[in-house]
């Protein structure tokens, strides 16, 4: 049976009166790609997002072990190395700000209906969204009264000397006022950078402007200061002896501005230093920012890119052939080798009591590597890599998000004079974020433990994610890529049990959902839980196709529960039905059946909940239609409906269909 999202549903009659008014700057032009994927695409000319080279997967690694154990205590307490506790919205997006108006829509009442089902999706499963919104352009945006023909963005191209050619950005506080539309319907909160091209005339206005229409509900996460300062002095905004030291001083003539500043009320939710690397966190943390700056500072950031596409790019560096390197996405170790710097600086943070989050990655930098950034390997690398700064006391990591001309996006919207007759292109690691937000679903209690399953390879990573002392959920993964399925691998996971001196505590049944795809090169076949976004130009932001969740039955007399993880692919298993509604999923009476199919009007939500829900006013609620098939009718021209029914939807966090009283 189909599944209908309501707000997807609501939504998505709007779509084409949103799409039909997007407006989109400097786009890249691009041939038609719905051309079939090949990997004869060397000769591929359009945008890089609609790339359809497609790589070889590696071999099947010599000796891989298809069955191995997972031993897991039952109490938290006996279980060693638990992470801190992480939320569902963990895994967030850091979106360019140039494009917004690609992504969010052209202004506060034009909304991209398929960003805010993506996001719907989302906030479902992890009861919030985190965004970044900056880059590059934070450092010399400027905020305007108005722009010609009224957008809310434009760019000066050539404005600025900085060798990734970044152009000046001007905004209007219409942004905010997107921004702010765009919480009420999907609970996203947000970063904001502080210009930081100059610090003796510094722009302000992003911080006073964006606390008084973002902070007062809640929305407003804090304020970078400083984008890759480390990169400064190659990128020629900054002298050359440009050192952590300069920027301990130059964070401090912010912090003081905003100190000084009667028109932001919040001191304390500055961000630094956002380095990539070029400069050890240690360097910085040993100016002694943190502990001169702790009434100021609400987070500590990095941003980090495991490998670039410079040199195609800008002729920087040196050229990286795609499909030498696609094996070094696809094991445990890449995610680890990743994070190992961080370690140090994680336990640093904890121990100042401050967030370390990520607030920029994403495969490679300079745009992402084709064949790799957008198949189904980046999937379960992401998701690998995702987990493992979970593991490792990271408290967020944002998947970058640019424009038509870079591989990695999670989610692509079309080019503008395409948006009549193409879609939105779901990049395949926005599944990632989707296993990331049911596997810690909204609790904000979730603490995460890599078992290191398997010693013997890297390709099969597993962790474990408790709940209140309790373990809830698992992922395992599997990298290999074997349509023969002899590399599938089954699991004997047990819970509690003699052998670690406990009482047996295997549930009697455990729910599984797949993520899936034929081979680590897939593109636009990637399904989780059966159900897909399907290739370039083809999605409006809602999963299609019927869910199908696996039902297992444990045996515990034995006290074992097996699973099995197909080549390539990963499962999401549910430790108990409670684990599996809280995670956005139906709480279904009984498992009985092999498959969970969700059925229609089995929620109802009463309109004085809505009233009183997050996000949301009584004033504007206006009622729909009882009737699925007809509701349209009574919405077409209101958005203010679908903001009542985003908020109220997703605020409950129970509802996969219902009907209107
Ligand atoms: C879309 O716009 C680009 C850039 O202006 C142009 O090159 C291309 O031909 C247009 N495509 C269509 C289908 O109109
Ligand atoms: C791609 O480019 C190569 C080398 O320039 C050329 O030999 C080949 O014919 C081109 N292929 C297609 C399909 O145009
Ligand atoms: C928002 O954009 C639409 C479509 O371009 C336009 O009709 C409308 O006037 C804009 N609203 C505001 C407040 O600028
Ligand atoms: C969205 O923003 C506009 C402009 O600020 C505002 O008038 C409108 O009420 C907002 N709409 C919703 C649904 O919140
Ligand atoms: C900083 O950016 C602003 C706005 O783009 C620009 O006017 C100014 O010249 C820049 N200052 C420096 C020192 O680059
Ligand atoms: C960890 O970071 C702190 C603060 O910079 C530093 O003093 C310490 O030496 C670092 N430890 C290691 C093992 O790098
Ligand atoms: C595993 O990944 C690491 C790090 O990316 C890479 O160096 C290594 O070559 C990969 N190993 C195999 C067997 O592919
Ligand atoms: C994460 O933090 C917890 C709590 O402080 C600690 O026990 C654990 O060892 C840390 N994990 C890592 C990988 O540093
Ligand atoms: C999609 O992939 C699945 C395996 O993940 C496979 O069973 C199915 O046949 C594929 N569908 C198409 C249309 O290729």
């Amino acid at each position: 049976m189909r599944l209908f999202h309501p707000l997807a549903f609501f939504l998505v009659i709007l779509s084409s009166l949103v799409n039909a008014s997007v407006t989109v700057y400097h786009q890249v032009p691009f041939a038609d790609s719905t051309a079939t994927t090949s990997a004869a695409s060397a000769n591929y000319t359009g945008a890089a997002a609609y790339d359809p080279t497609v790589l070889t997967p590696p071999p099947v690694p010599a000796g891989f072990t298809t069955q191995f154990g997972i031993q897991l205590s039952s109490s938290s307490a006996t279980m060693q190395g638990l992470s801190i506790p992480q939320k569902g919205s963990f895994m967030g997006f850091s979106i360019e700000f140039t494009v917004v108006n690609q992504i969010f829509g052209v202004n506060a009442t034009y909304l991209q209906v398929p960003f805010l089902n993506l996001m719907a999706l989302l906030r479902e499963r992890a009861g919030e969204v985190h965004i970044r919104v900056g880059g590059n352009t934070q450092e010399t945006a400027v905020l305007v009264d108005s722009l010609p023909g009224g957008v809310m963005v434009a760019k000066e191209r050539g404005t600025t000397t900085d060798v990734t050619a970044t152009p000046t950005l001007l905004y209007t506080a219409e942004v905010f006022y997107t921004m702010a539309n765009i919480s009420a319907l999907v609970n996203t909160k947000w970063f904001l950078g502080i210009p930081f091209n100059d610090t003796s005339n510094l722009r302000l206005a992003i911080a006073e402007v964006g606390e008084a229409v973002l902070s007062g509900p809640g929305y407003l996460l804090g304020f970078q200061v400083g984008n890759e300062p480390d990169l400064y002095a190659a990128h020629g905004v900054r002298p050359s002896t440009y050192s952590p030291s300069d920027y301990f001083g130059d964070f401090g003539i912010v912090a003081a501005a905003v100190n000084n500043d009667a028109n932001i009320p919040v001191k304390n939710n500055l961000v630094a230093p956002s380095i990539t690397g070029q400069w050890t966190p240690e360097s910085v943390w040993d100016t002694g920012l943190i502990g001169s700056y702790s009434s100021s500072l609400g987070a500590l950031a990095v941003e980090h890119y495991p490998t670039d596409n410079c040199f195609a790019e800008y002729g920087i560096g040196s050229p990286v052939v795609p499909q030498d390197v696609f094996q070094n996405f696809l094991n445990h170790t890449s995610g680890i080798n990743i994070i190992a710097p961080y370690l140090n600086s994680t336990s640093y943070a904890q121990a100042s009591g401050l967030p370390f989050i990520m607030m920029e990655t994403n495969s490679a930098s300079c745009g992402g590597l084709p064949g790799i950034s957008d198949a189904f390997g980046a999937t379960l690398w992401a998701l690998d890599y995702g987990l493992q700064m979970a593991y490792s006391n990271f408290s967020g990591a944002m998947m970058h998000v640019g424009g038509q001309d870079v591989y990695y996006n999670p989610f692509t919207p079309p080019p503008t004079n395409q948006s009549a007759y193409h879609q939105w292109t779901i990049g395949s690691i926005f599944y990632s974020t989707i296993v990331v937000a049911e596997a810690f679903g909204p609790s904000g209690n979730a603490q995460i433990i890599d078992l290191q399953a398997n010693t013997d390879n890297m390709f099969t990573p597993a962790y474990a994610i408790y709940e209140n002392g309790a373990p809830v959920r698992l992922v395992l993964l599997n990298y290999v890529s074997d349509p023969s399925g002899a590399s599938d691998y089954t699991t004997t996971i047990s819970i509690g049990g003699s052998a670690i001196g406990q009482s047996n505590a295997t549930p009697a049944q455990i729910q599984v959902k797949y993520l899936v795809a034929p081979s680590v090169s897939e593109k636009s076949n990637i399904t989780w839980a059966g159900q897909t976004f399907g290739g370039t130009f083809e999605s409006d932001g809602r999963l299609t196709g019927s869910e199908n969740v696996q039902t297992i039955n444990c045996d515990q007399s034995s006290n074992t529960c097996q699973v099995t993880v197909p080549a390539p692919g990963a499962a999401l298993v549910f430790l108990s039905s409670n684990a599996y509604a809280e995670s956005g999923n139906p709480s279904t009476q009984t498992f009985s059946t092999t498959a969970v199919t969700k059925t229609a009007n089995t929620a109802r939500v009463d309109p004085s909940v809505l009233a009183t829900s997050n996000g949301m006013s009584g004033a504007t609620w206006e009622p729909g239609s009882t009737s699925k098939g007809d509701i349209g009718a009574g919405l077409r021209n209101s958005l203010s409906v679908v903001s009542v029914v985003g908020a109220a939807v997703l605020s409950t966090g129970v509802l996969c269909t219902w009907f209107w009283s």
